[in-house]
């Protein structure tokens, strides 16, 4: 087994979950329980690769897949030194930990809206993902969240999403002023 074809068989469980439930609640349940068994496949787990520096707010990764409806899958890793700020990616999604543990806090939206400008958010739950774990990112705007390698390690992971989330702009939230900025990947 290569982590390419662990991908493939990943990716082909997820379209077909999809045709079945669709991007509902269910649905993205029965993809976190899929993700939870890929974190722990061999050749997923062989697959690692030291990077520097936080990967999935900041500088890009390659996605290990996407396709013409935006399901993409990346590989994430977060490092220990901070929090990345509160951010959304305007796609439901779910994310695996595959090493190191993840400081992980869900935020929600509490102002009914969906872009930049005046946004109220409020933290729901945190809690440390360890490896084998894996959380549904709602659909937006509820899909803001922020994370931390946890215990002074780096924690690396895999997150699906159902939108291609590499181009799409993204929310960074300011729970202080009560504001949310839009920011392009690749750019801050
Ligand atoms: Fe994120």
């Amino acid at each position: 087994m290569t982590m390419q074809m662990a991908v493939d068989g990943f990716i082909a469980d997820v379209k077909q979950i999809l045709a079945e439930e669709g991007a509902s609640d269910a649905g993205l349940e029965r993809i976190a329980g899929r993700m939870a068994a890929f974190v722990r496949e061999d050749a997923v787990l062989q697959s690692h690769v030291e990077v520097d520096g936080n990967i999935h707010t900041g500088r890009q990764s390659t996605p290990l897949y996407t396709d013409g409806d935006g399901l993409t899958l990346v590989r994430a890793r977060f490092g220990p030194e901070a929090m990345t700020p509160i951010h959304s990616h305007g796609s439901w999604g779910v994310i695996g930990v595959y090493q190191g543990r993840d400081q992980y806090q869900v935020w929600r939206r509490l102002d009914g809206g969906e872009g930049d400008g005046h946004a109220e958010v409020e933290l729901i739950e945190e809690r440390i993902l360890e490896p084998g774990d894996a959380v549904v990112l709602p659909a937006p705007p509820q899909d803001i969240h922020a994370q931390q390698g946890y215990g002074g390690e780096p924690t690396y992971e895999f997150v699906l999403f159902g939108a291609n989330t590499m181009v799409l702009p993204r929310l960074y939230f300011d729970p202080a002023s009560s504001t949310a900025r839009e920011v392009t990947p690749g750019m801050r």
